[in-house]
């Protein structure tokens, strides 16, 4: 009966898939099973007595002592994974997915014998399914490391050019704010320069006849020159012509507050600023581009000041009206709207014009996108303006008919997410 149980205990040990060696008090072999036997092609009665150093010279000696001053001096299991490279003892294990793998998680641990002596247990095991998922999960992670570093590396590249796509629509919007600036500028100028030479006439023939005073004999000679150069036209016109020269440099003077207003070119920071002085000094600007396209109807509602980098708003007003004047053929009505609902306020451009065909809508705010004549359109106006409207955490809103006009609401927060943080002094 007593026997049983320890041939039990036997086969058991022996036909386990794990490495048990049996030391005593001096880590010397007493046993080691089958599965040892097979797999480290070393003799155990010549291992009996041995040290287990000496048997096992690949051991990492300094672990293996360390391992059982623990196990003696604690009375402790000591548990030495696989991860711990390199292993403690390689017992090579053929695998039928993985073939020969040499991963080894051990087991030491003390215990008492019926006569009272101490032996300790040498368990040995195979995580090697446990270590080759973990490797995968190791290299899944290394790749996404890597597919992290990409797409960072994608993601400047992205931020680099969407500068770059700055910078040139900054350019662009230069050059054609410059060409109507210069038209404008002309047209006054023009005029102020013609008046000054004929002013340069009659200064001359008032000269002329203040002159003639001195030599003169008679009063009449003065009179008759006087009539001889049209005195009394000069003196009505000189007026008409100083003041009409003074309305001509007060229109350029406005042109060049206005320009200072739009462009504000070195102001990048978000500040407070008043929409609707902005939106009077880009319709100035881009004055030229609408009168012969189209009347210009504002229609204002009450804005609070708004947080946000004006001279960008500016810029995205000047596209939205440009292709508002760009999409009437012939002459219609340009719309400009605003409004404040809560935390948010709108800015809506409404034209008469051709439309967008529903198949074009989801298309026109790609970069490059344009349906204009080469050379006409860079496609770059609604692109810059959605990514300045989305650095302003707002959206666009597009409404179009074919033959009957389109209508453009930008929505722009009245605070911004970071000026609401300091504010409230915790994040939202
Ligand atoms: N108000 C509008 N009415 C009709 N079509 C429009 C309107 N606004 C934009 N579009 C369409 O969207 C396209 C893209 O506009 P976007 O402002 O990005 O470029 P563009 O005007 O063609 O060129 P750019 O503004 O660079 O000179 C236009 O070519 C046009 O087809
Ligand atoms: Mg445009």
């Amino acid at each position: 009966m007593d026997s049983y149980p320890n041939e039990l205990l036997s086969a058991l040990v022996e036909r386990i898939g794990l490495g048990i060696i049996v030391l005593d008090a001096n880590t010397r072999i007493q046993h080691w099973n089958a599965f040892v036997a097979q797999r480290c092609g070393k003799n155990l009665d010549q291992a009996k007595g041995q040290l287990f150093v000496n048997i096992f010279p690949e051991a990492d000696t300094s672990r293996f002592e360390r391992m059982v001053e623990l196990a003696r001096d604690k009375s402790t299991h000591v548990y030495s994974h696989w991860l711990e490279m390199p292993a403690l003892v390689e017992l090579p294990v053929s695998t039928a997915e993985h073939g020969l793998l040499a991963l080894q998680s051990t087991l030491f641990f003390p215990f008492e014998t019926p006569d009272g002596s101490i032996h300790y247990g040498l368990v040995m095991y195979e995580t090697s399914t446990l270590a080759q998922s973990s490797e995968q999960l190791e290299l899944a992670l290394n790749a996404l490391g890597g597919k992290q570093v990409e797409q960072d590396q994608l993601l400047r590249k992205l931020e680099a050019a969407n500068s770059q796509l700055l910078q040139s629509e900054k350019m662009a919007a230069i050059g054609q704010l410059a060409a109507g600036v210069a038209h404008e500028i002309n047209n006054p100028i023009g005029y102020v320069f013609s008046n000054l030479k004929t002013l340069d006439g009659y200064v001359h023939d008032l000269l002329k006849i203040i002159d003639a005073v001195d030599g003169a004999t008679s009063l009449d000679d003065v009179r008759q020159l006087k009539r001889s150069l049209e005195y009394d036209y000069i003196r009505g016109d000189v007026e008409a012509l100083i003041s009409e020269s003074g309305d001509g440099i007060d229109r350029v003077k406005q042109i060049i507050s206005a320009l200072k207003d739009f462009s504000h070119i070195e102001e990048e920071e978000f500040r407070l600023a008043d929409l609707h002085r902005g939106l009077d000094s880009t319709l100035n600007v881009v004055s030229n581009e609408l009168k012969y396209k189209a009347e210009v109807v504002k229609e204002y509602g009450a804005l609070p000041e708004v947080d946000c980098i004006s001279s960008q708003i500016n810029q995205v007003a000047m596209n939205l009206l440009v292709n508002a004047a760009h999409a009437i053929e012939k002459f219609g009505r340009i719309t400009l709207r605003t409004a404040c609902d809560g935390d948010w306020i709108w800015i809506e451009v409404e034209d008469t014009g051709k439309g967008i065909e529903p198949k074009l809508l989801n298309r026109i705010f790609e970069p490059f996108f344009t349906t204009k004549p080469v050379g006409k359109g860079t496609g770059l106006g609604l692109a810059l303006s959605y990514s300045i409207v989305q650095k302003h955490h707002g959206r666009i809103e597009v409404h179009s008919e074919v033959g009957k006009g389109s209508r453009f609401r930008v929505w722009l927060p009245v605070h911004q997410p970071s000026a609401l943080v300091q504010a409230d002094g915790q994040a939202i």
